[in-house]
């Protein structure tokens, strides 16, 4: 009895968020018609997890949201796309437009159209306090290391290690939030990647 209640208050809220909640004014305007309660109020009920304070901007589109978590205090910016199975920390900033994808189309065979092939989702991972700026493209799988920036339009192939700033496509390694002296320091390696491999690497 309760699983069917619980399934009918999601239906309910996801139809209530696509056909009206999505379109209300950005949560920032002065006349935002208290759009920002009514979208998080809608969310907490659509998304597997949703802590306290979130925010969910305009046009934000996830799918089903049903394998979406995020945190206390996080948001996700005007018009973006985003796909679970996603966790998104605590005190997260993303900015305008980003894209955020968990499936890739599956290509390995020829004897049959691509569109008929499938691929497993690959969960991605946003640490606590990262700030995704506008534009931002994150691939399958991508774990984003905490207190980490992602640059305006970088396209995000492999994972970024703990407080690394990374811009362009693919996306490198620009400077460290928690080093002096960057990147070209032979005494400052320690806090950078663990596994150089697996992480995306320095602009040269
Ligand atoms: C990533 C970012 C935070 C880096 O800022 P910063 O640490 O002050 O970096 P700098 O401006 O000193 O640039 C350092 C180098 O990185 C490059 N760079 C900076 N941002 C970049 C980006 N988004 N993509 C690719 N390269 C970038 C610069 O060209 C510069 O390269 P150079 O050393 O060869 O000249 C910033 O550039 C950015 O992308 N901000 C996003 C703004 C935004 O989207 N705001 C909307 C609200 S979310």
């Amino acid at each position: 009895m309760m699983k069917l209640l619980n399934k009918a208050v999601y239906g309910i809220c996801l139809m209530l968020y696509y056909l009206m909640a999505r379109h209300l004014p950005g949560s920032g305007l002065p006349y935002s018609l208290g759009s920002r309660a009514v979208r998080g109020f809608l969310c907490r009920r659509i998304f597997k997890k949703a802590g306290k304070g979130i925010n969910i901007e305009h046009g934000v589109f996830f799918s089903s949201g049903r394998e979406i978590e995020i945190g206390d205090n996080s948001g996700i910016g005007i018009d973006c796309r985003i796909t679970g199975p996603l966790v998104i920390g605590s005190d997260v900033m993303m900015g305008p437009d980003v894209m955020i994808f968990t499936q890739n189309h599956e290509n390995k065979r020829l004897d049959i159209p691509m569109r008929l092939q499938t691929a497993p989702k690959k969960k991605v991972i946003i640490g606590d306090d990262v700030w995704i700026a506008a534009r931002a493209i994150i691939l399958p799988g991508i774990t984003i290391g905490r207190g980490a920036i992602v640059g305006a339009g970088a396209v995000v192939t492999k994972d970024v290690p703990e407080y690394a700033v990374v811009g362009g496509n693919p996306a490198r390694i620009i400077r460290y939030r928690n080093q002096q002296n960057q990147l070209n320091d032979p005494d400052n390696q320690a806090s950078g990647p663990e596994n150089p491999e697996a992480q995306i690497a320095p602009i040269k």
